[in-house]
C-alpha cells in the first residue's frame, strides 16, 4: 500500500548554518520520538550534501527543490539531477508552482527533469495545483489533468515511483487552507485519473501529498481523507515544533 509522507519543503530560507541547526534538531526530535509516516526534507540545493550526512536515513529523507532539465554541460548556475543525488539526497521536488510561475518552467522542461530524476534515481515528488481564478471558476479539475498528463508518458513503473503532491496555489503560504472536504474530492479525481491511466493498482498505491498552509492545528483533519496520504509543507517545515506537530497527526 501507498506511504504516508509528511515532506518539507524549505524554500529559499536558511542559511547553510541555520539550515544544518533546523535538520539536527528535527533529526533528534523525531530519532527520539519516531514518526508514523515516512518524513522527507526538501532543502536548497548548497545544503544537500551537509544534511545528508547528519541526518539518520531510516528516520528522514532528503530532496532538493529542483533539478536541470539537462544531464550535465555549458549550464551555467544549473545544477543536475546527478549532482543531486551524489550528495546522498533520494528525492526531488518538480513543477512547484513557484518554479512554473516565476522561472517559467513548462510541460517540456518539466517531462525533461522527471525523466532526469528518475534515471538518477530520484524519487520525484511532482506538483500540480490551481490558481483562484481557475478554483473561482470551477476549472481544478481540468487544470490538474493537464498538469498530470505530462508525466503521463511514463511507464507504469517509472510512474509508481512519483509522489504527487496537489497544491492549490490559493492556499500556498495564505493561511487559506483548502477544507478537509475541498482536499478529499480533488485527491479522489487525481487518484482517479492515475487510475484510468495506469489502473487501480498504481494508483492505490500512489501517495497524494496536500500542499498549501499546512499546519499542526489542520493536519489531522486533511490526513484524516482516505486519498489524502500526508502534506508537502512550506512555512510551518521551518519550525521543528510546527513540522513535528504536523508529524503527529499520523499518531493516535
Ligand atoms: P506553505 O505551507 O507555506 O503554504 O507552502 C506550501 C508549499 O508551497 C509547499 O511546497
Amino acid at each position: 500500500m501507498r506511504k504516508n509522507i509528511v515532506a518539507g519543503n524549505w524554500k529559499m530560507n536558511k542559511t547553510l548554518q541555520e539550515g544544518i541547526a533546523l535538520a539536527k534538531e528535527l533529526n533528534e526530535a523525531l530519532v527520539a520520538d519516531k514518526p508514523n509516516c515516512d518524513v522527507v526534507i526538501c532543502t536548497p540545493f548548497i545544503h544537500l550534501a551537509s544534511v545528508s550526512p547528519i541526518v539518520d536515513a531510516s528516520v528522514i529523507g532528503v530532496g532538493a527543490e529542483n533539478c536541470a532539465d539537462k544531464a550535465s554541460g555549458a549550464y551555467t548556475g544549473e545544477v543536475s539531477a546527478a549532482m543531486v543525488a551524489s550528495t546522498g539526497a533520494q528525492y526531488v521536488i518538480l513543477g512547484h508552482s513557484e518554479r512554473r510561475e516565476y522561472y517559467g518552467e513548462t510541460v517540456e522542461t518539466l517531462k525533461a527533469k522527471v525523466e532526469l530524476a528518475l534515471e538518477n534515481k530520484l524519487l520525484p515528488i511532482f506538483c500540480i495545483g490551481e490558481v483562484l481564478a481557475e478554483r473561482e471558476a470551477n476549472k481544478q479539475n481540468e487544470v490538474v489533468a493537464a498538469q498530470l498528463a505530462s508525466v503521463f508518458d511514463l511507464s507504469a513503473e517509472d510512474f509508481g515511483k512519483i509522489v504527487l503532491a496537489y497544491e492549490p496555489v490559493w492556499a500556498i503560504g495564505t493561511g487559506k487552507t483548502a477544507t478537509a472536504e475541498q482536499a478529499q474530492e480533488i485527491h479522489a479525481y487525481i487518484r482517479s485519473l492515475v487510475a484510468d491511466k495506469y489502473g487501480k493498482e498504481v494508483a492505490d498505491n500512489t501517495s497524494i501529498l496536500y500542499g498549501g498552509s499546512c499546519k499542526p492545528s489542520n493536519a489531522k483533519e486533511l490526513f484524516a481523507n482516505p486519498d489524502v496520504d500526508g502534506g508537502l509543507i512550506g512555512g510551518a517545515a521551518l519550525s521543528v515544533a510546527d513540522f513535528k506537530g504536523i508529524i503527529d497527526a499520523f499518531k493516535a
